[in-house]
């Protein structure tokens, strides 16, 4: 009897611990009421590449872009599909305040507190400023809607319970990225691109067997989570391309041996061919600058 009693006090325990420990945590915004200018947002909008996952298929291009979401994405732990995230109030996001948007998309926390799976690249979103992402929710006021319903993710039984995510965020959310050396102003806007809005490494760096990105492997390549090929490597020892060939394949899609671009970073290029040259530029600097 005092045993099967210390059995479950034991378990007791051990569940309220997975309880406590698997809780979302939630980094918010120091000023809720951050207000934001619609057409800066467009341009976060396009670096960040939200409409390269959440466009509906036959969607516009242009600023009446329907996130409806829909599209598929394939990864080892099953398929997942993008959610509607038009301003539709019952489908969409419509009904968020700007409170819930930060913390959906810079913590990976829902409205009601569970954890985002990291298909979702809130890992690099995380270090969106303050005023980006309030310029992204004023711009999004601007959307259209969707009464298209979300589908459920086809994932395998282990990956199909949230709550244990709050584990693999403790090990690998936000991810700690090398201390940069020193960067120049025009370095430093280009890291931000790379690393933040841009979100380049969760493509291009190899993850490991929970899904997290190996750090030590920044940027140098990573079998296609489609399972088709590689995703090329973009460090400066393996690429070899110099700023402005870099900067000149994200407006043009064009390679310096006129290749072009294909596979989902012609999708990446679609967006960024919107940003002004010189952040664009930035880019090509930043990664020819690190080693
Ligand atoms: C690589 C593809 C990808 C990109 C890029 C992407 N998302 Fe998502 N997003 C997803 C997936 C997949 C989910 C579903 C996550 C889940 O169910 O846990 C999601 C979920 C969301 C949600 C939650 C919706 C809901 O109903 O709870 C919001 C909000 C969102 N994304 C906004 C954004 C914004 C804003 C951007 C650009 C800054 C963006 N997403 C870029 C794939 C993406
Ligand atoms: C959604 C996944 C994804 C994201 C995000 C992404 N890339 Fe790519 N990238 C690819 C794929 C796939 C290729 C290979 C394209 C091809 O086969 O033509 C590629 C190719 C490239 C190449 C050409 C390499 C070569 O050897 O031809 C460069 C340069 C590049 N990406 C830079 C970037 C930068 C900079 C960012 C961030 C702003 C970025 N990528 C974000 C998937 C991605």
């Amino acid at each position: 009897m005092t045993k099967l009693r210390l059995f479950f006090l034991l378990f007791l325990a051990g569940l309220s611990l997975f309880w406590a420990l698997s809780q979302s945590r939630v980094y918010g915004i120091e000023n809720p009421q951050l207000t934001g200018n619609p057409a800066a947002g467009k341009l976060v909008f396009h670096a960040s590449g939200c409409a390269g996952c959440h466009r509906a298929p036959n969607s516009p291009q242009d600023d009446q872009m329907i996130l409806a979401g829909g599209q598929k994405f394939q990864s080892p732990f099953g398929t997942f599909v993008a959610p509607n995230i038009s301003m539709d109030p019952d489908f969409g996001i419509g009904s968020w305040t700007f409170e819930q948007f930060v913390i959906a998309v810079r913590d990976g926390v829902s409205p009601k507190g569970d954890h985002y799976y990291p298909a979702f690249p809130y890992n690099s979103y995380h270090y969106m400023t303050d005023q980006d992402i309030a310029d992204l929710w004023a711009f999004w006021q601007s959307l259209p809607h969707s009464d298209r319903t979300n589908d459920t993710h086809d994932l395998t039984l282990i990956a199909q319970w949230r709550r244990p995510l709050g584990f693999w965020k403790m090990l690998y959310f936000p991810t700690k990225w090398q201390a940069a050396p020193t960067l120049s102003d025009v370095e430093a806007r280009g890291h931000y691109l790379v690393q933040a809005l841009g979100h380049c490494a969760e493509c291009h760096t190899p993850r490991d067997i929970f899904g997290g990105l190996q750090v030590s492997e920044w940027m140098q390549g990573a079998p296609n989570p489609s399972g088709k090929g590689v995703i090329p490597a973009i460090t400066r020892e393996k690429l070899k391309w110099s700023a402005d060939d870099i900067a000149a394949y994200l407006k043009s899609g064009f390679t310096p041996e006129y290749d072009v671009a294909g596979g989902k970073m012609a999708e990446v290029i679609e967006n960024l061919a919107h940003l002004p040259n010189e952040d664009l530029n930035t880019i090509g600097v930043y990664l020819t600058s690190i080693k």
